[in-house]
């Protein structure tokens, strides 16, 4: 017997220890309820049990967690008016029944009769003062099942466990905020990944802002590094598209089959190598947005291609002879004045004018002011976590450094500069000795061809990061895909590891 009494202090010990825990971690209200009540039946030996919630206006609303009981039991069992439930809701106060069926309080309960109910216990479930539930536990197999102790026990379980909800709502109460704080600054503050308050930008978000609400086709011109694609990215993101697919496709230097066979898909047998049907990414793109990078480079037979998409919606696989239908809405970057390649015969006027709807022009870096002040920061924060959490700012000397480079790579090459800083700085603030601006005195010559200017610097890059070309790119300001176009240009026995 004595050691009957100490194995059931015991479990009731652990469950409070449990119940204990549980108010220390942040939970989903529901799969809290769940724990509490089956914390409740194993320190008990219960049977069944059920936790009951009340609305704000203190009427009961729902039955949670039922165990080994049906939730229509359960809701009769509260519905009755003499029942055990009822009494704890009018009264505010435990209830406990040796044996509810010669109980005279609850023996004429029909609900307690058709449920067999012995033993049972139920306790108000409370936050702070204010009645939220009840925990409910039964049997109905022994009597004098449940104790004054074991009442004790649910009753001092339940004030823990209605701390535990408290939390567990407010916390959810928090996040709910949180979401919904964060959809308003998104809209607020829409293209926060954007920097720049530049007058050439204002007018840049300005014109987002306003092509992000339609489907019209945008043209996004600028240098190398002005964030063209991160305005298409931003665009779609903000557009009704923006829980469709986003496909990017690089359209410079590839060759005309590749690059047809990405966009439109090909048969099987369509070419040599096209072993099975494969998708084009338009088709991967229905419902989204499609991003034409560098669209100048597009073949004039390509472009008759695209004119069908963009004028009929349709397209066709290679090697295929029937169209298809998709919606995408396309967007397209250039870094050549496409204005000039139409004139030059190398683009397609009426694919152009159907392409520019509307124009989107980047202004390059060294034309943006200040920005390249908010811009050198914002990167700062944004790697020095990574890179050097010890630097937390420019001195004054390396920020002037900064304004005044003329910044041909632009903000791929700003950003690249604040990283390799940020490795190289000692203190906690980047200085001027830390921003590899070296590359300069390559400028410093008597060869202005551009085309072999721009051979020095690549292999002067690889040379300076061991061949490795992402790095390269990184260093000089330009895409990857760039960087191995050129290479191809360049003779490789002039390029040294
Ligand atoms: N206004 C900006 N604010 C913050 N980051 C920017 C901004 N503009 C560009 N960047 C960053 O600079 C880098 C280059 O941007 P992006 O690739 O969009 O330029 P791009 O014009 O497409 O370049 P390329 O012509 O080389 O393809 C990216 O890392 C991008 O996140
Ligand atoms: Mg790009």
């Amino acid at each position: 017997m004595l050691e009957q009494i100490a194995d059931i202090r015991e479990n009731q010990f652990k469950a409070l220890h449990e119940i204990g825990k549980e108010i220390n971690s942040l939970r989903e209200p529901n799969s809290l309820l769940a724990d509490i009540m089956d914390i409740a039946i194993k320190a008990l030996s219960a049977e069944r049990g059920f936790i009951l919630l009340l609305d704000e206006n203190r009427i009961p609303a729902e039955v949670v967690a039922p165990r080994n009981i049906s939730e229509s039991s359960a809701h009769d069992l509260m519905q009755i008016p003499s029942s055990v439930v009822r009494k704890v809701l009018d009264s505010r106060q435990c209830i406990l029944s040796h044996d509810a069926l010669e109980d005279p309080r609850f023996k004429d309960a029909k609900s307690v009769v058709a449920l067999k109910v012995r033993s049972v216990a139920a306790v108000p479930l409370k936050i702070r003062e204010e009645m939220i539930g009840v925990i409910y536990v039964d049997s109905t197999k022994n009597r004098k099942m449940f104790t004054q102790s074991s009442l004790e026990f649910l009753e001092a379980f339940a004030n823990h466990a209605g701390i535990a909800i408290e939390n567990a709502r407010l916390y959810q109460t928090l996040q709910h905020e949180n979401i919904s704080l964060k959809r308003d600054i998104e809209k607020l503050y829409p293209f926060k990944e954007i920097i720049g308050e530049s007058a050439a930008m204002k007018h840049v978000f300005d014109l987002m802002q306003k092509v992000s609400r339609s489907d019209v086709t945008v043209l996004i011109e600028g240098e190398s590094g002005t964030g063209k694609e991160l305005v298409a990215r931003a665009i779609h993101a903000n557009s009704p598209r923006c829980n469709k697919p986003f496909v990017a496709q690089y359209c410079g230097a590839l060759q005309d089959s590749l690059l047809e066979s990405e966009l439109f898909g090909h048969k099987k047998g369509a070419f040599t190598g096209a072993i099975q049907d494969k998708k084009g990414l338009f088709e991967i793109a229905h419902g989204g947005t499609f991003f034409l990078d560098e669209i100048a480079d597009i073949s004039l037979a390509l472009q008759t291609e695209l004119l069908r998409v963009v004028q009929e919606g349709e397209i066709k696989a290679v090697g295929d002879t029937a169209v298809r239908k998709i919606d995408v809405r396309l967007l397209s970057a250039t870094n050549k004045n496409l204005a000039e390649e139409v004139k030059a015969g190398r683009f397609r006027e009426d694919l152009f004018y159907r392409l520019k709807v509307i124009t989107i022009s980047l202004p390059p870096l060294r034309d943006r002011g200040e920005d390249v002040i908010l811009l050198a920061n914002y990167f700062l924060k944004k790697y020095a976590q990574r890179l050097n959490p010890n630097v937390n700012t420019i001195s004054t000397d390396a920020m002037k450094l900064l304004r005044s480079h003329p910044w041909h790579g632009n903000i791929r090459e700003l950003e690249n500069m604040i990283q390799a800083a940020l490795v190289l700085a000692e203190g906690d603030a980047i200085a001027p000795a830390n921003i590899p601006l070296a590359q300069t005195d390559l400028l410093e010559t008597t060869d202005l061809n551009l085309k072999s200017m721009e051979k020095k610097l690549v292999v002067n890059a690889l040379k300076q990061f061991g061949g490795n070309r992402m790095q390269a790119a990184a260093a000089l300001g330009v895409s990857l895909r760039w960087l191995q176009y050129k290479l191809k240009e360049i003779d490789p026995d002039s390029i040294e590891k």
